[in-house]
């Protein structure tokens, strides 16, 4: 399976913090926000990766991720010239998923929960149709929202709605089989301009083969998209580090728990930051593991 990072977009709602950088490499407490939705795309097995970004970005992404290789990956890069909407995921990186399955993480979303390493890994492994996920919220209306009947099967879908059938946002993650190229070649663009990522989802749900899965209260999803949004999130991920002595979204100890990268590299990759708490954090997780620390004690808790 494929992975996208989308991480375009001109940022307007965080101007002026986006004049002259990228949103999703903005700090969200100790690491940049890409981390985020790249841990996501890593626990789920996903190790091919394209990152889309402004022209005037890419260099950036580049220097931060290089090729990959140091966690165990492939990473690619692609420029989107204009925000034409999510879906334009699909055509600017075709090259990229060559009728493979494809995993798409908008680089604004962050996700930490319990079980969700599991859930991720399943996902990847059955794929046929797509598979979207719902999540409760108080304010619907500024997300996709999907609507479930009665016995809990999804029937519709809307962008933005401005009156929502459902409290049941969907949030930016989602994973396609090999027909998402092709589906994505038709699409026209919405009223407001742009390639609608429900648009695709829609198109599945007609044919019978969008499945949806619900993120229970045991999971936390904040986009990061507004100026309180972004504190929102630092303050959370400080929280529950604090309180943990983990790091969420560690791509460094995920990569050694994952077996992409081993022991020694991990501690290696810390060494290289140990000035910060986080390089610190990267070389006690590498000395851990290398002691035997049990691997489920890790797996549902990265
Ligand atoms: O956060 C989840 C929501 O994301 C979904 O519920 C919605 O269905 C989906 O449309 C999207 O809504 P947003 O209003 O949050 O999308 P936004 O325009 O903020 O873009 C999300 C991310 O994708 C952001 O990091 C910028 C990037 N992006 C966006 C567009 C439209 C691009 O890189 N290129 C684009 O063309």
């Amino acid at each position: 399976m494929k992975g996208i990072i989308l991480a375009g977009g001109n940022g307007t709602r965080l101007q002026p913090l986006t004049f002259v950088g990228s949103k999703q490499l903005a700090p969200v407490y100790d690491k940049p926000m890409i981390y985020y939705p790249l841990s996501m795309l890593m626990l789920a097995g996903v190790r091919d990766i394209l990152i889309i970004t402004r022209p005037t970005e890419l260099a950036l992404f580049q220097t931060l991720f290089g090729d990959g290789r140091h966690l165990g990956l492939c990473i690619d890069y692609a420029e989107q010239d204009e925000p034409r909407g999510i879906a334009d995921a699909f055509r600017v990186g075709a090259d990229h998923i060559r009728g493979e399955q494809c995993a798409l993480m908008l680089g604004d979303n962050l996700f930490h929960g319990a079980n969700l390493p599991s859930l991720l890994r399943r996902t990847a492994l059955k794929m046929s149709g797509c598979v979207l996920f719902g999540h409760e919220v108080a304010d619907p209306q500024r997300f996709g929202v999907a609507e479930v009947d009665a016995r809990g099967r999804l029937v519709s879908i809307e962008e933005k709605p401005s009156c929502p059938r459902s409290n049941l946002a969907i949030p930016g993650m989602y994973f396609f089989d090999t027909q998402v190229t092709d589906i994505t070649k038709n699409l026209v663009p919405s009223a407001r301009g742009e390639l609608e990522i429900t648009d695709v989802l829609r198109s599945y749900l007609d044919q019978g083969t969008a499945e949806l899965v619900w993120l229970g209260r045991g999971v936390t999803w904040l986009d990061t998209g507004t100026h309180e949004t972004l504190l929102e999130a630092s303050t959370f991920v400080r929280e529950v580090q604090r309180r943990q002595g983990t790091r969420l979204a560690c791509i460094e100890e995920i990569a050694m728990y994952m077996g992409y990268i081993t022991p020694d590299d991990c501690h290696t990759l810390g060494a290289e930051m140990s000035g910060s708490p986080y390089g610190q954090y990267v070389m006690d997780r590498a000395r851990s593991f290398s002691r035997g620390m049990p691997p489920t004690a890790l797996s549902e808790d990265l």
